[in-house]
């Protein structure tokens, strides 16, 4: 368990005045001309995944203070009794096991249960691939949250070694916009329904297993066929037999829903792309498990990149972090970011229930480069606040248009430069800008076109995106997520936050048919009456 919160310690005073005298006016491009070797002090290894991390704003003595300040707060055995299977969730009362999921049979608790389950599904999704014997085209995920973002982030990501004969559909939202032009395409006997909820509870899930179900009915399917198109990956095999479906694949209550893509939650992605690939991502995420485990702190990059996002919230003082991935296919990638990160430390109270007297999770948001830099990316440069960004790239693409390619990566090396170089008014008067207004001055058009630089970005390289580096590169930011949320002494594990929400639309929805407005504040009645009118 830790033994104290970040702001408890030596380290935490420190970098206070730190920050005063060598943090917050830092710059970059002097740095890099101080430290020739800059590059190589901030570079950082990890099984399939490099990291330069040279244009961030610290030093080697931050880098020196922010690893005491994670020894001092018991970092290790904190992470050690995670990996133990402690109860570390303390307000559920679990153990947090997301890495026996991936563990090699016998190297991690309850590794008879995992693997029994785990050759099962693989076995299944085989079964499924043969299309020829299945008559399966069509694969239709209904779960949400940690339930859908992790296969609807993996299976894009991991097109190139995905079955020809088999698309993937991801429904999750309770509005009907989301299942109805899906049904529109399919026919029951060529289509499989996996109905993923870790509580099988979930109202969105449920509901939407539902018109499903009632769908494979009116469009010919029998009763009896239900067994054989709908599956169901959950905890509650009971209330998943109550639904109708024989082929369930169970998971535990110490896989949290964010953590999930490991377990049987995973089935979308393992038909996707097969049981061999499948093993490939959990062995990648392994890999970095091991790093997580095993690497010195001031070597450990999940540790690194935690530390690094603590300096940014709770000294600079950095509201969000964007992340911006040059390969299309994680384009949801940043939108399961959101939900491990923001869920997980996206909270108020310490261990101990008293209120955090510093801030916790940032706001992680952003979309596939070069899309980007045609929307937002004028805000990252010019804009008053200051967004470290995360560039994720890829030595070695998965098609074969190597000229594509080159410009994708050429885009994202720009970017980092120029939101670190900038561009001085000086180099900006030298300029031409035909278009501009002929009364407009030079100088003061030279200050629009003035970029302030100093902004800084890291970037994480893998070589390629195959299904080994995505388990590694989704590992690394779940330790990264553990590591910043243990030093701000919070319970990443649980996720109070989206009850209140749940509890009054519980009751707000029979009142849309009663019209019945008793106890409601008066935006909410007001809203009501309109809707009903
Ligand atoms: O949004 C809250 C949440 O509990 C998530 O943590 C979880 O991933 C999601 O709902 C779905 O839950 P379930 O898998 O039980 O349907």
């Amino acid at each position: 368990m830790l033994t104290k919160r970040c702001d408890q310690t030596v380290a935490w005073t420190a970098l206070q005045g730190h920050y005063q005298a060598h943090g917050r006016d830092l710059d970059l491009r002097e740095a890099f001309q101080r430290d020739p070797k800059r590059f190589e002090h901030f570079a950082l290894g990890a099984p399939e995944v490099f990291a330069d991390l040279s244009k961030n704003l610290w030093d080697v003595a931050t880098r020196r203070l922010l690893t005491e300040l994670a020894r001092e707060c018991g970092l290790e055995a904190h992470r050690d009794a995670m990996l133990r299977g402690e109860a570390v969730n303390t307000t559920e009362g679990r153990a947090v096991l997301h890495t026996a999921l991936r563990a090699p049979r016998g190297a991690a608790p309850f590794s008879d249960d995992v693997h029994g389950v785990l050759d099962r599904m693989l076995a299944f999704a085989e079964s499924v691939r043969d299309t020829a014997a299945s008559g399966i085209r069509h694969v239709v995920n209904i779960g949400i949250g940690g339930s859908d973002l992790g296969p609807a982030m993996a299976v894009p990501a991991l097109d190139a070694f995905a079955h020809p004969g088999i698309t993937l559909h991801f429904v999750s939202n309770v509005d009907g916009h989301d299942i109805t032009p899906v049904l529109r395409r399919l026919k029951p006997a060529e289509t499989l329904f996996i109905i993923a909820s870790k509580t099988f509870t979930t109202q969105e899930t449920m509901a939407n297993a539902a018109v499903a179900r009632q769908w494979f009915l009116d469009a010919g399917g029998s009763d009896a066929d239900i067994g054989k198109h709908f599956v169901g990956a959950t905890t509650n095999l009971e209330a998943a037999g109550k639904f109708g479906i024989r082929t369930t694949f169970g998971f535990w209550d110490w896989v949290g829903g964010r953590y999930s893509l490991w377990s049987a939650i995973g089935l979308p992605i393992a038909i996707a792309i097969g049981s061999d690939h499948f093993r490939a991502l959990l062995a990648g995420a392994h890999a970095m498990d091991r790093h997580f485990a095993e690497a010195p702190l001031a070597d450990n990059l999940p540790v690194q990149l935690g530390l690094l996002d603590l300096w940014y919230r709770n000294f600079f003082g950095f509201t969000s972090r964007s992340v911006a991935p040059y390969h299309q296919g994680l384009r949801r990638f940043p939108a399961y970011l959101q939900q491990l990160e923001m869920e997980s430390n996206g909270k108020q109270v310490d261990f101990d229930g008293q209120p955090l007297p510093y801030a916790t999770s940032p706001v992680v948001w952003g979309e596939p480069g070069t899309n980007g830099q045609h929307a937002y990316f004028q805000m990252l440069h010019q804009g008053t606040d200051t967004v470290p960004v995360e560039f994720i790239a890829v030595k070695h693409p998965t098609h074969a248009h190597a000229d594509l390619h080159a410009k994708a990566l050429a885009n994202c090396l720009a970017q980092s430069a120029a939101l670190m170089l900038g561009k001085t008014s000086a180099a900006a008067l030298t300029e031409k800008a035909p278009t501009a207004s002929a009364t407009l001055d030079k100088q003061t058009l030279a200050r629009h076109r003035t970029f302030p630089g100093n902004r800084p970005s890291s970037v994480l390289l893998l070589e390629q995106l195959t299904p080994r580096a995505l388990g590694a590169l989704i590992a690394l930011y779940e330790h990264r997520v553990f590591t910043s949320g243990a030093l701000w002494g919070i319970n990443s594990f649980d996720q109070w936050g989206v009850e209140l929400g749940k509890a009054l639309c519980n009751d707000l929805l029979p009142r849309l048919a009663s019209g019945d407005p008793a106890g409601l504040d008066a935006s909410t009645a007001g809203l009501l009456a309109r809707l009903r009118a």
